[in-house]
């Protein structure tokens, strides 16, 4: 999308949970989440985004018990979904390289929210979106635990020259109230 349809949809999102605002605009979009969990947030989005979307879900679903569990959740939850969810699970920087460069519409980052691991997440998918998409992430927030979003992106979007956007409203969900980053990609 041109940058001026980015920002006549960036005006209007309070959540993130207003970005299929953004997957509305675009035909055919192809997408990922990386950090899917139980898929709540992919479900959503192939939801109420449109239904020619294609998402691919990306985790490592390892470690804490609990986190493996959402696996079988995260599957269960995206299988009416079809071949619009494609299940990927793997350690999110060798995801990124299984795809060609200006791949993707939409890019959200969830995954681990350490600096060195948000760092590395945006070094490898950055050259997998398209340019004119939307590059974005969560937990952009001060104070979370273990939470080192900011660290990472305000260096990225400053080395780059970008302009950032934040959500800005509390929504319905825990996770809602955690703000997310968001930007459009240069053309
Ligand atoms: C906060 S949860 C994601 C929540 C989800 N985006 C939502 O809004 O419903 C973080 C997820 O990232 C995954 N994760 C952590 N480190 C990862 C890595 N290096 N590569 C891929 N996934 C990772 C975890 O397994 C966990 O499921």
């Amino acid at each position: 999308m041109d940058k001026q349809l980015f920002d006549s949809i960036a005006i209007k999102v309070r959540t993130r949970n207003d970005f299929p605002l953004f997957l509305n605009a675009i035909d055919k979009p192809v997408c990922v989440e990386i950090g899917v969990a139980q898929g709540e947030y992919s479900e959503l989005l192939l939801r109420t985004g449109p239904p020619t979307s294609t998402f691919y879900c990306v985790d490592i679903w390892s470690g804490k018990r609990k986190f493996r569990n959402f696996f079988a959740l995260a599957i269960e939850r995206l299988a009416p979904f079809d071949m619009r969810a494609r299940i990927i699970r793997s350690p999110s920087v060798e995801a990124a390289a299984m795809f060609p460069d200006a791949f993707f519409d939409f890019i959200y980052i969830d995954a681990n929210h350490t600096t060195p691991y948000v760092a590395a997440d945006i070094e490898a998918w950055y050259p997998k979106a398209k340019p004119g998409s939307v590059f974005a992430g969560h937990d952009y927030v001060v104070g979370h635990r273990k939470c080192g979003v900011i660290e990472a992106v305000d260096p990225f979007v400053e080395r780059e020259g970008l302009e950032l956007h934040t959500t800005h409203e509390d929504g319905p969900k825990r996770a809602d109230k955690l703000f997310s980053w968001y930007l459009w990609k240069p053309k």
